[in-house]
């Protein structure tokens, strides 16, 4: 593994404090989708679904379905669907939420190179959203991504450099 990856896994950080005034450019944008879809999925069935809002009364919407305010001049749903997605037959085992977890760490990463910020909000009213937005109907929403350039005073949360140990979680066999 190169360093460049372990650089970009290092600096990236949950930034909650995102500037609003300050447009991302449309082409960032389209390279965040654009490593979505390059991140594997189970039999390449690619069971997910991504919105790109930035029309400030859709982007009003998205706020209201959570109670952050992280800010942000886009913001990105993901969703996935698992009647699209590989199961495991033996043990009925829908792998959609781990293709969408994929998906939602490519976008994370693409963020970071992009020198853009964001956060994961896992935490929103998916029913209040699949009002706002008839089209994620179908879907089981999984996450937010606020998207923007990072405060000059955004700073990562204190636990961010909290690891366990590698002993406590890696086992060589
Ligand atoms: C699946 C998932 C859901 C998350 N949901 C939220 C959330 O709803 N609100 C929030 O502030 N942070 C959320 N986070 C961010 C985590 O709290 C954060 O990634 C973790 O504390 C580690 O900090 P770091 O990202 O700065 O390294 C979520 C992260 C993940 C991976």
């Amino acid at each position: 593994m190169g360093n460049d990856f372990l650089t970009l896994a290092h600096a990236r950080y949950s930034c909650r404090k995102i500037r609003n005034d300050v447009p991302v450019e449309p082409e960032k944008l389209d390279a965040i989708a654009e490593a979505a879809l390059a991140a594997p999925t189970g039999c390449n069935f690619q069971p997910w679904r991504l919105w790109v809002i930035t029309d400030p009364i859709a982007l009003e919407k998205t706020r209201s379905a959570t109670g952050f305010k992280f800010g942000g001049s886009a913001m990105l749903v993901l969703g996935v669907r698992p009647d699209e997605a590989w199961t495991r037959k033996y043990d009925d085992w829908n792998i959609a939420d781990i293709d969408g977890g994929i998906v939602g760490a490519h976008i994370l990463l693409a963020v970071e190179s992009l020198g853009l910020a964001t956060t994961w909000i896992g935490k929103f009213h998916q029913d209040q959203l699949k009002e706002a937005f008839p089209q994620m109907e179908g879907c089981r929403l999984v996450a937010m991504f606020p998207i923007g350039y990072a405060a000059e005073d955004a700073v990562p949360a204190a636990h961010h450099a909290e690891s366990r140990t590698e002993a406590e979680l890696v086992e060589r066999i």
